[in-house]
């Protein structure tokens, strides 16, 4: 592990996961721990033998924002003409293989607008989401505006962005932020492990696949996604593993993948 501000291992087969590792500020992301988890998950991204990712941080916290002392110096022109957050941005879009969050403790900030960044997000029961930024004159800087409002709807999101009130992950979970909601820290670790090793156990193109086109229904209307899915649909005849997953069903075996 080169990493000051991650750590990076393995603990199932297929399976990364990466975890937040600067406790001393409750995981917050410092502009060279964001550079070091772009440059862990486009490795992951470029493995050939890893399926899925979960991201965690500790048990006490996700992330507590972006790094506030990092940003209070900041102006404008230094702001805009660095792109700064741009990089953000860079986490999970490139990212093909899924990525599964794992939220113990607080996701505030920068660290919720990470959290709802990923594909799947697990969370404890206790789990302490939000957009604070309000109470710092600011205002959420990494999409939490956007994702926020597409998982809770408008009003909910509004409220939550414009008082800076905290959420729990019980409350997440009932509103679909979270698919699940976990009653401990190793609850949640085992369950979002359980979850990527499963994942893993698939052909990595139809997953690969099944993500895009789950992400498109963000972005393209109705019609254009239908028909976007139709097409992958249609690709997948060309794959080998479909092949493979559709004879071992008659043969009444179990697909041996051959990821091609
Ligand atoms: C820098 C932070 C930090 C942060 C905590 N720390 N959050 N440092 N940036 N976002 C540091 C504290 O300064 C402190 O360092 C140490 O972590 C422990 O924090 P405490 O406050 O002592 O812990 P506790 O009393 O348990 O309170 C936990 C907390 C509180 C409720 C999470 O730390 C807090 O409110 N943090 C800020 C949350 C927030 O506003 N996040 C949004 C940031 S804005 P020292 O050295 O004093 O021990 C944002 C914008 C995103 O994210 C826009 C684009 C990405």
């Amino acid at each position: 592990n080169s990493y000051e501000y991650i750590q990076v291992t393995e603990p199932r087969p297929g399976v990364a996961q990466v975890t937040l590792n600067r406790p001393r500020a409750l995981n917050a992301l410092c502009t060279p721990l964001i550079t070091e988890l772009n440059t862990a998950l486009a490795a992951l991204n470029a493995s050939p033998t890893i399926s899925a990712i979960v991201l965690t941080g500790s048990a006490k916290a996700f992330a507590a924002g972006a790094d506030i002392k990092e940003m209070a110096p900041l102006t404008f022109s230094t702001a805009y003409t660095t792109s700064f957050i741009e990089s953000w941005s860079q986490l999970t879009s490139a990212l093909k293989k899924p990525l599964i969050a794992a939220v113990s403790g607080h996701a505030l900030g920068g660290g919720c607008e990470l959290a709802l960044m990923s594909d799947i997000l697990y969370c404890t029961t206790t789990a302490n989401f939000g957009q604070p930024e309000i109470k710092l004159g600011t205002i959420p800087g990494a999409g939490g505006s956007q994702r926020l409002t597409r998982a809770v709807g408008k009003s909910r999101a509004m409220e939550l962005i414009l008082t800076g009130r905290s959420f729990s992950g019980e409350e997440a979970e009932r509103w679909g932020v979270a698919a699940r909601a976990f009653p401990s820290h190793e609850a949640l670790m085992e369950g979002a492990l359980a979850t990527a090793e499963t994942i893993a156990g698939y052909s990595r193109v139809a997953v690969q696949a099944a993500k895009e086109v789950v992400n498109k229904s963000q972005d393209l209307p109705l019609r254009d996604g239908v028909e976007f899915e139709r097409r992958v649909f249609h690709s997948l005849f060309g794959s080998r593993d479909q092949k493979i997953g559709m004879k071992a069903f008659a043969e009444k075996k179990k697909a041996e993948w051959s990821h091609e």
